[in-house]
């Protein structure tokens, strides 16, 4: 009772701190609205509410450096608001034309110690962001210790997550009630509100900064910003403080934003964070295209090649002529080559610009040439990101000499080394060397596929040459997981947590379920929700993992990947539920044509597609690829039927998907 009772006193006297105008901020449409706070101790805090009702209670802001307490004994100097209302249109995604709305509220403050800081938000109609800047002021140098942002929800919600320690962000996403979570957890998170609403919270537009993660204390959601390493244990300052950040001002933090939807095709359709990202800092970019690519890799996963040269070696002269004559005449953009380069033996030192002997770079860099199609270069630097760095040019030269301008880089290693020792990679360190390559890959016409990357944050706006990355339990648990691969919930998760954080070099497209050498793994989908995963799961480098050979038992099925784009003017979350399905529709870019994928979980289920999204009075031919009436993930994964039909916008397509499957459909208009 007590307690209730100084809660109680205690959120009265937030509300009085907070009840002037100029410190309230609302969205366009006026359903969201943010109130900071500046209690009497000069203690900031913000809340959020929507409809009038809090969803976020007052919720502490604030950082702590070394030597000040940035969080308390604040006056406010000076308010400013502002509003945007603009559209932009980007390189390549998953629509053409993004809108950016929303208020701004910028909170300029002075600390007791004289330190300047601002507090800044943005309220959109489908969420919320802010970010503290410290402006130009007399201490230049500043050692970020810690960030006291939180998020009090006003009613429990369960919490899509992964655990921050999660290796490369490799794991399956679990659900709990938030109030239960006892660890620490990465950014970004996913919930399910008690009203049947979602929320989506992560950062924007980190770029030289710690990643955030996250904790529950006393019943609230905090920040832990990823710390700076020194031999391996958390560097401290001389007070004994954690080290997270060395920055100099001015300088801001990325944003934090969170995603307040009521359905969850809001949810995913929600570009908050691309526009919280700066916009494109590439003057020219042409030459950067979305593609499919097939490569000499799968085969190392299920071991039937190896990286390292030998009687097994993958990528010979003759194999990547294989494939790049079979991509030929499939009409796929590029393929992939790994284990080209000296270093695998031993995974010791890596040189990204001499081949194996059996690896003939200019007859592959011309023959590609002249088929048009691309070559993807392989940079596995087994994450000594150091040495990597300090060869970027020379290796970039190389690759852009030999037309090779994809790039699939990897940092296996838990922890990586940067020019500054071992550091986590997303803490400060290790953020700042995967801004260096994107930005020197620019230089050369480069584009980076990112694996083993730190979560993304929608840097692709600024620098859309970073088209992908992984940070996913990818399909290559499925050649080789202890655990026998990947549950059939997995892929029906991805899509409303890691997807939400950026495009996902996942790798879909296997074609072929036994697998000869490790038979106890096992990919536990249908041949069809292979296909849907195509259209689900967003990625402008969309990889056809299996085996050409593979593809040849079903060419039929393996129409749709040829047609497939990854490219859109649109997309559209037709069904979904967290773990359970996901139905996308999406239009290809400059296009009419539409393709629809849907997958569900283990157990089978009906997909119901109004094809609303059709041109009135248009008549279309559609390709629809179902599971069979008989089929099953574990049982008959190839049991599938194509059929071919006349649609217009009037009808509503109803698809069975068994469990574990899925379905594929390519629309496309009558002329
Ligand atoms: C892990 C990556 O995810 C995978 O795609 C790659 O084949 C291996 N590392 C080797 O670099």
């Amino acid at each position: 009772m007590m307690k209730r009772f100084v809660f109680l006193s205690l959120f009265c006297s937030v509300l009085w701190a907070c009840s002037r105008e100029d410190l309230s901020v609302c969205s366009p449409d006026g359903s969201l609205c943010v109130n900071v706070c500046l209690q009497e101790d000069g203690s900031l805090s913000y809340y959020v509410k929507r409809a009038g009702v809090f969803v976020i209670m007052p919720s502490a802001l604030g950082i702590e450096a070394d030597g000040i307490s940035l969080s308390d004994n604040f006056s406010i100097l000076q308010t400013e608001k502002s509003s945007v209302s603009t559209q932009w249109e980007t390189v390549w995604g998953e629509e053409r034309l993004i809108s950016d709305e929303h208020n701004a509220l910028c909170v300029h403050l002075r600390h007791a110690s004289g330190a300047l800081l601002d507090v800044c938000l943005r309220v959109y109609n489908d969420g919320v962001a802010l970010r503290y800047s410290f402006p130009k002021q007399q201490q230049e140098q500043w050692v970020i210790t810690d960030e006291l942002t939180e998020y009090h929800f006003a009613s429990e919600p369960q919490v899509w997550s992964i655990p921050w320690r999660t290796e490369y962000y490799e794991g399956l996403w679990q659900k709990r009630p938030l109030l239960s979570v006892a660890d620490t957890l990465c950014s970004p998170l996913t919930f399910e509100l008690e009203d049947g609403s979602y929320a989506f919270l992560h950062e924007a537009a980190l770029t030289d900064y710690p990643a955030q993660n996250f904790f529950v204390e006393d019943g609230v959601l905090r920040t832990y910003l990823t710390p700076w390493l020194s031999e391996m244990k958390e560097r401290r300052t001389s007070a004994g403080e954690s080290v997270k950040a060395y920055k100099e001002a001015p300088f801001s933090t990325p944003w934090r934003f969170i995603v307040l939807t009521p359905t969850l095709s809001e949810l995913v359709a929600s570009r908050i964070m691309l526009n919280l990202n700066e916009p494109c800092a590439i003057e020219d970019t042409e030459w950067i295209r979305p593609q499919k690519f097939l490569g000499i890799w799968w085969g190392m996963h299920i071991k039937t090649m190896t990286w390292e040269a030998g009687p097994k070696h993958g990528a010979t002269t003759e194999n990547m002529e294989r494939y790049l004559r079979f991509a030929k005449e499939h009409g796929i953009d590029a393929v992939l080559a790994e284990g080209w380069n000296l270093g695998w033996e031993d995974w010791k030192h890596f040189d990204f610009t001499t081949p194996y002997p059996d690896w003939d770079m200019d007859y592959l860099s011309h023959l590609s040439d002249s088929l048009g199609v691309a070559i993807v270069g392989h940079n596995e630097t087994g994450g000594n990101a150091a040495s990597y760095e300090q060869d970027l040019d020379s290796i970039y030269r190389y690759h852009a000499a030999h037309g090779i301008h994809t790039i699939k880089t990897g940092y296996v290693a838990p922890i990586i080394r940067t020019t500054d020792g071992l550091q986590w990679n997303k803490g400060q360190s290790g953020v700042r060397h995967y801004r260096k390559v994107i930005e020197t890959a620019a230089k050369y016409h480069i584009m980076i596929d990112n694996h083993e990357p730190v979560m993304p944050t929608g840097l692709q706006r600024t620098y859309p040459n970073l088209l992908t990355q992984e940070g996913v339990r990818g399909q290559e648990w499925n050649a080789w997981s202890n655990d026998g691969g990947s549950p059939c919930e997995h892929v029906t998760v991805l899509p409303y947590t890691r997807i939400l954080a950026g495009p996902v070099d996942y790798t879909p497209g296997v074609f072929h379920f036994e697998n000869p050498i490790i038979p106890t793994t096992r990919v536990h989908a249908t041949l069809m929700n292979q296909l849907g995963l195509f259209v689900c799961f967003y990625s402008p480098l969309q990889m056809a993992c299996d085996l050409p050979e593979h593809y040849m038992e079903h060419p039929d099925a393996f129409r749709f990947v040829e047609h497939v784009p990854c490219d859109w003017e649109r997309s559209v979350l037709v069904d979904g539920a967290i773990g359970d399905l996901c139905v996308y529709a999406r239009q290809g870019r400059g296009t009419e044509d539409w393709y629809v994928g849907g997958i569900t979980d283990e157990e089978e289920r009906e997909a119901i597609v109004p094809l609303s999204m059709l041109v009135p009075g248009k008549s279309y031919h559609m390709t629809l690829y179902r599971d069979a009436e008989d089929a099953d993930w574990s049982t008959r994964p190839y049991a599938y039927v194509i059929e071919e039909m006349e649609v217009s916008c009037a009808d509503t397509l109803r698809v069975r998907m068994a469990s574990g499957g899925g379905f594929a459909a390519e629309i496309h208009p009558i002329e």
